[in-house]
């Protein structure tokens, strides 16, 4: 039975309990959200990126045309271009199956250009299907003299495909040289230049959501820590470094992407801000924290990187809200938006896995941050997710210091889900505001959003302790995926959302004002056959090794994996388990001696998650 108590007040509940977090997983900024159609524009693709990648990639040259990495180039921080000797064309693939294009739309072509021909250099630009079929009268233009200059001009397509390609060619004598070779649709989210793919920022814009976490994730803690240095070979692999994103497109050194691709950069801080505001969202960033998380599990020793951090952190608050006269307020001016972007909320850190470390780290932003700016919320961590080792640990920490609020993540079955409902009803309603950053349910199964639903209701009736929340991964492309399930898919042309982003939708579009409490009794929770099996161990240990185990469900998720000879304690607790389980009879010491053998036994696994077998199997 469901008691409700009318008159009896519960929690407010805020338009910002409820927001988007946009990561550059899977595709989601170039060749998704942002709207450029040339892939590789800039000629700055390498091996280093990924697999096959060169400076050609997405790139067809016709006659003598080569990447370049001379004095000659376009700026220090967009190194390579495209030299073309006499006669000579390139045609760009665009992303997926090519560049889409709608009949009667404008496509604005940019190009950087030099040209030592003593009459400058005549350029065709051509819109054609991969079969070579006309889709828009070809644009001409004249690259004029050897100094590069950015030339301009618009192409309307004249048919619909999916698969366009775009050809620059010269027919001009002497060296021409090309650089960020650009074609935007016109129509780009409220018509912005250098903007975001219309149906997809109108897909995100129809949550309503009440904030926007951006870069990332994995994304902003990993790779190198060190800022971009051309006089010193430049690392590829950066930490995500706001600076690297912000002015003019031409100026944003590419950058190797933690999800095995690459990042232009051409959607940045400044387009995020300018995002968040046009959908009425908090603008939410993510700083790294110099200690990296996502398995790399390195901490800075280098105090004056921190600081350099620290420095980019309080930067980044000017450039969001300082007056037009600040360094970093002026250079938001000149992007186009004068007027301060009201930054409230930073986060500093992602899923750290060293917490003394991290910890050590975040104190000092935080007390950085607050000295110059008070009134700023300072977003804390809680470690890798709620069933790693460090998460008690951090949150220990950040209770006993009073952090503004906590960022946790899971990624759980639909079961857990349903049987955590209450998780939040036990949180200290004085200790730090909890901001769930990264949360999905994981079965390719409908039930994970029905699952998500009944989560959010517990979400909604601790609304005092449970500030925000947000569903992740936001965006994927169906032909590059490194994550799922994810809230909206797209490919080239066409998008849409799974049933997640419809929960999503219906929680964001319905904020109340206040929960009023009630109380379930007599069930209420659906649990599903808890079941009990028998897993053997011992029999997977070879003379020489001790295996690795791993106990899988039929649907393939992963209910238990340890290594033996991982150094632990004890073989139980290193597993990172999904769902709801115990087990006993299979606790050992782990010694690393020939005794051990006899130590590894039979366990029995109780997992209340499904009705099913466990199997037990070597990795
Ligand atoms: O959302 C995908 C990834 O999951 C994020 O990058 C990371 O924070 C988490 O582990």
């Amino acid at each position: 039975s469901i008691r409700v108590s009318p008159d009896a007040t519960g929690p407010a509940l805020s338009k910002q309990q409820y927001g988007v977090f946009f990561e550059d997983i899977n595709y989601a900024a170039d060749g998704g959200l942002y709207a450029e159609l040339v892939r590789n524009r800039s000629f700055e693709f390498t091996a280093t990126d990924a697999a096959g990648f060169t400076g050609l990639t997405a790139w067809t040259p016709t006659g003598a045309a080569t990447v370049v990495n001379d004095d000659q180039r376009l700026n220090e921080r967009n190194r390579n271009y495209l030299k073309l000797t006499g006669p000579a064309a390139v045609t760009n693939a665009g992303y997926d199956t090519g560049i889409a294009v709608r009949d009667g739309a404008t496509y604005d072509f940019s190009v950087w250009a030099r040209t030592d021909a003593a009459g400058g250099a005549p350029l065709t630009v051509t819109l054609r299907t991969s079969d070579g079929a006309a889709l828009a009268a070809p644009l001409r233009l004249t690259a004029k003299s050897d100094t590069w200059t950015r030339y301009t001009g618009t192409l309307r397509a004249t048919g619909t495909s999916d698969r366009a390609r775009l050809t620059v060619d010269s027919r001009g004598a002497g060296t021409l040289r090309l650089d960020e070779i650009s074609l935007f649709p016109r129509d780009t989210y409220k018509g912005r230049r250098n903007g975001l793919r219309k149906d997809l920022a109108e897909k995100i814009e129809a949550l309503h959501p009440g904030f926007v976490r951006f870069p990332g994730g994995c994304l902003v803690n990993t790779g190198s820590m060190y800022p971009y240095d051309a006089a010193n070979g430049y690392p590829r692999a950066r930490s995500y470094q706001w600076k690297d994103t912000v002015g003019p497109v031409e100026t944003r050194a590419t950058n190797k992407n933690f999800w095995g691709y690459n990042q232009s950069y051409g959607l940045g801080y400044y387009e995020y801000f300018q995002f968040s505001e046009d959908i009425g969202a908090m603008p939410l960033p993510v700083l790294p924290a110099l200690v990296t998380g996502c398995g790399q599990n390195r901490a800075t020793n280098d105090p004056a990187l921190l600081r350099q951090h620290i420095q980019d952190a309080l930067d980044l608050i000017e450039f969001a809200n300082g007056p037009v006269t600040s360094t970093w307020g002026r250079l938001r001016a000149d992007m186009g938006h004068p007027k301060p972007f009201g930054l409230t909320t930073v986060a500093v850190g992602n899923e750290e896995n060293l917490p003394e470390e991290y910890w050590a780290n975040f104190l000092q932003f935080e007390s950085a941050i607050k000295a110059k700016h008070p009134d700023i919320t300072v977003v804390s961590n809680s470690g890798p997710d709620d069933q790693g080792g460090t998460f008690e640990n951090l949150w220990a920490k950040n209770r006993s210091h009073g952090s503004d609020m906590v960022d946790e993540h899971y990624y759980n079955s639909p079961a857990w889900f349903l049987q955590n409902n209450a998780r939040y009803d036990t949180y200290d309603r004085n200790g730090p505001k909890v901001f769930l950053g990264e949360y999905a349910s994981l079965d390719a199964k409908f039930s994970n959003s029905l699952a998500e639903a009944a989560y959010m209701t517990g979400l909604e009736r601790n609304a005092d302790v449970v500030k925000m929340a947000s569903y992740a991964p936001l965006l994927a492309n169906i032909d590059n995926v490194q994550w799922k399930p994810d809230m909206i898919w797209f490919d080239n042309d066409e998008s849409w959302g799974s049933t997640s982003y419809q929960v999503q939708k219906l929680f964001m579009n319905n904020v109340g004002d206040r929960v009023v409490p009630s109380t379930v009794s007599g069930g209420g929770v659906v649990r599903p056959r808890p079941i009990t099996g028998a897993v053997g161990l011992s029999t997977w240990r070879t003379a020489a090794t001790y295996d690795d185990v791993k106990v899988t469900r039929p649907d393939g998720t992963v209910l238990f994996s340890d290594d033996f000879n991982d150094g632990d304690a004890d073989g139980w607790t290193a597993v990172q388990p999904r769902g709801t389980w115990t087990a006993t009879g299979g606790g050992y010491a782990q010694t690393d001696t020939a005794s051990e053998d006899t130590m590894v036994k039979a366990a029995t696994i109780t997992d209340t998650d499904y009705d099913y077998t466990l199997k037990a199997t070597k990795q």
